[in-house]
């Protein structure tokens, strides 16, 4: 196994036991910001949009302050829970109507949160690297949200 597939593998096991008891959405996702904030090299941001309506709005994170809401099927988040799909940017700046919080990010990784079908939000990792994320990136950042949808509560 590859040094970022087993990077992955740890900050799984270490989410679990650190989701483990708890069942609040929120609570587990700014914890799980954090731990991938703090594990994962060259991130500029880390954290949560949750669907409210028709539109994304600003959940538990790390980095600098953000753009609060965000129209479903806009910017790389609303395209991401629009799909539902995975969006890999490996420049954003080549990303027609990405929504530039901080003007340091240049990549960016965006999975969907599902929940029996239904879209509750995005996780949203910025890097102020070009071509920071991959898809191993995406295989993990993708296994924690389904971690964090396992072990939390519908919002
Ligand atoms: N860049 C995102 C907006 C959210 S920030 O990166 C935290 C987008 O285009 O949807």
């Amino acid at each position: 196994m590859n040094a970022k597939r087993e990077l992955y593998e740890e900050l799984a096991r270490q989410a679990r036991g650190l989701l483990a008891g708890e069942r609040d959405a929120i609570a587990n996702a700014a914890n799980l910001s954090a731990l991938i904030w703090h594990t994962l090299p060259d991130l500029n941001w880390a954290g949560f949009y949750f669907l409210k309506g028709r539109e994304l709005v600003l959940g538990p994170f790390q980095g600098k302050p953000a753009c609060v809401r965000i129209a479903m099927g806009t910017g790389v988040c609303g395209t991401a829970a629009a799909g539902p799909r995975t969006v890999l940017v490996p420049d954003v700046h080549r990303f027609p109507g990405h929504i530039a919080c901080d003007g340091a990010s240049n990549s960016e990784l965006v999975v969907p949160l599902v929940a029996d079908g239904r879209v509750v939000g995005v996780l949203d990792l910025d890097s102020p690297l070009s071509g920071r994320f991959d898809a191993d990136d995406a295989a993990g950042i993708e296994a924690l949200a389904r971690l964090w949808l396992a072990a939390s509560d519908p919002l």
